[in-house]
């Protein structure tokens, strides 16, 4: 009984809602999202300087798959392990960890956090900042639109 109380309590403490939905300010910016990075995609794809083989995806369609592989994707850079999912963990529902100082983040997937993809600058910026932490250079817009595609996916 002790332990029904204290469950029923703590349920009644958590904040974030069980069984949320994607809003649909979240579809909306994600949407417009998609489209940006679809057209800087195809400009990058022109691009005969572009780097990391951007004319390989010309034309091709953002894949929520290939945004989870981006997402776990690990490097190694001294002697540690980076990936997004380093800090925001494999499951984008949980809450993550930061690496270095260990605070907690909240979870990145949208369906679970409706304040997530509600601000188009905010995400553009956490998007360059941490390609750069990871990777010391911006990700692709390809990759962008296909983590994008990723997140919408999530239940
Ligand atoms: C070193 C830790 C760390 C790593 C690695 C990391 N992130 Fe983040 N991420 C954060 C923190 C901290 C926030 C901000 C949380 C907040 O303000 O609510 C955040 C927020 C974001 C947001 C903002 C979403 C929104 O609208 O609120 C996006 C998008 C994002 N991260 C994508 C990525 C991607 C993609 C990668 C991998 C390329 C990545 N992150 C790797 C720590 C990290």
């Amino acid at each position: 009984m002790k332990r029904f109380y204290l469950l029923f309590l703590s349920a009644g403490l958590i904040a974030l809602p069980v069984n949320a939905e994607i809003t649909a300010k979240q579809t909306d910016i994600m949407k417009q999202l998609m489209t940006k990075f679809a057209e800087k995609a195809k400009l990058e794809a022109k691009d005969p300087n572009a780097r990391g083989g951007a004319s390989k995806h010309a034309n091709k369609p953002f894949s929520a798959e290939i945004g989870r592989e981006l997402y776990l994707k690990r490097r190694t850079w001294q002697d540690n392990d980076y990936s997004c999912s380093g800090c925001h963990t494999e499951d984008p529902a949980k809450v993550g960890k930061h690496i270095q100082t260990k605070k907690p983040i909240k979870p990145l997937a949208p369906s679970v956090n409706p304040e997530r993809f509600t601000d188009i600058q905010k995400v553009e910026r956490n998007f360059t900042e941490h390609c750069m932490d990871l990777y010391e250079r911006d990700c692709l817009a390809y990759d962008k639109g296909n983590f994008i595609s990723y997140m919408m996916s999530l239940k």
